[in-house]
């Protein structure tokens, strides 16, 4: 079998030179929220590790996480953006090899069971598994069935054998939207579906940013464990601070200057969403901090409040989106 390259040297094939590379471990612990100092372990760590083997199931959802990934690993074109840099999510799959992802692979049918077979026993205790949409349990599992069997079952048999596993995205966390009120399916996450489940990391939102679990990534391979987290598994460098709080309209919030209403005189001056529905006061994620496309914008910044999406049971707990919070 031919050696396999390092994530350096597979960077390095695309043109990542190693000054970029340097820079990408630099913005990784500046992410990670890491000492000084932690940029140079990581490019020590990445320099000698290769790809991370990924089982990526996906059950009940709108593939939105999986948009997102794919959305994210767009590496600019220089001709058309005048971009060069490599970008945070440029490196997701560079860093991790998916051996099985019903949606992304070429294989499909029988080649595609045998492809997800093969990695549990070639990777056995190496792999991870990304779990993304819930994991109906109503009726033995009857209503998500994969070449035969269910998502429930699925789900247990491959994070029995792996390194780690990942809840990717509030569906996989808590059983998300399929999981709302009146739950006809029985949608639950991970934690329920497979009690078992080794390591488990959980990556909220709707979708998960790829920010964060490229960021979590990193640490695994660098420090051999998950960041910490907090009791229910969520990473506390991506879900520590709450939105409220690092909100750039907060001094707004403060002065009570609110928009009122869409397109008002206040929205266009970028005033606080409170009275428009913001949930920012009762989530925390780091989206302030990483944003989105590449760091272009997020909700609040392009003048939406924040739904919630990262919080437990967002559906049922803070629909519907528009009418305010009780006041503080
Ligand atoms: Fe808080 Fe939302 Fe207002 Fe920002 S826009 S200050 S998160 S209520
Ligand atoms: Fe979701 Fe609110 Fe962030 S809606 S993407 S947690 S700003």
């Amino acid at each position: 079998m031919s050696k396999q390259p390092t994530i350096e040297e597979a960077l390095a094939d695309k043109g990542v030179s190693r000054r970029d590379f340097l820079k990408l471990c630099g913005m990784m612990a500046t992410v990670l929220a890491l000492p000084k100092g932690s940029a140079e372990t990581i490019s020590v760590a990445l320099a000698a590790a290769t790809r991370l083997p990924v089982i990526w199931l996906e059950f009940q959802d709108c593939t939105g996480d999986s948009e997102s990934l794919t959305r994210a690993y767009q590496r600019p074109d220089p001709a058309v953006s005048g971009a060069t840099d490599p970008t945070i999510t440029n490196l997701l799959l560079d860093v991790i090899s998916i051996d099985y992802h019903e949606t992304l692979m070429a294989p499909s049918g029988f080649y595609a069971e045998q492809s997800r077979q093969q990695t549990i026993q070639n990777y056995s205790g190496q792999y991870l598994c990304v779990v993304e949409g819930s994991i109906p349990t109503g009726n033995g599992g009857a209503y998500c069935c994969i070449g035969g069997r269910t998502a429930l079952s699925i789900v247990q048999e491959v994070v029995s054998h792996a390194r780690a596993t990942v809840a990717l995205g509030t569906c996989a966390w808590d059983g998300g939207l399929a999981g709302a009120a009146p739950n006809p399916t029985g949608a639950v996450g991970v934690r329920q579906a497979a009690p078992s489940a080794p390591n488990l990391l959980v990556i909220p939102g709707c979708p998960a940013n790829s920010v964060n679990l490229v960021a979590s990534i990193v640490y695994l391979l660098t420090y051999n464990a998950w960041p910490s987290r907090n009791s229910a598994g969520l990473p506390s460098f991506a879900y520590g601070k709450e939105i409220h709080d690092n909100c750039p309209r907060h001094d707004f919030y403060e002065n009570d200057q609110f928009v009122l209403a869409w397109g008002d005189q206040a929205h266009r001056d970028g005033w606080c969403l409170f009275k428009m529905g913001c949930r920012g006061p009762r989530t925390r994620s780091n989206c302030y901090k990483v944003k989105w496309n590449e760091g272009v914008c997020w909700p609040i910044e392009a003048g939406h409040g924040c739904v919630g999406c990262a919080s437990s049971g967002f559906w049922d707990q803070n629909t519907p989106f528009y009418v305010p919070l009780a006041d503080d």
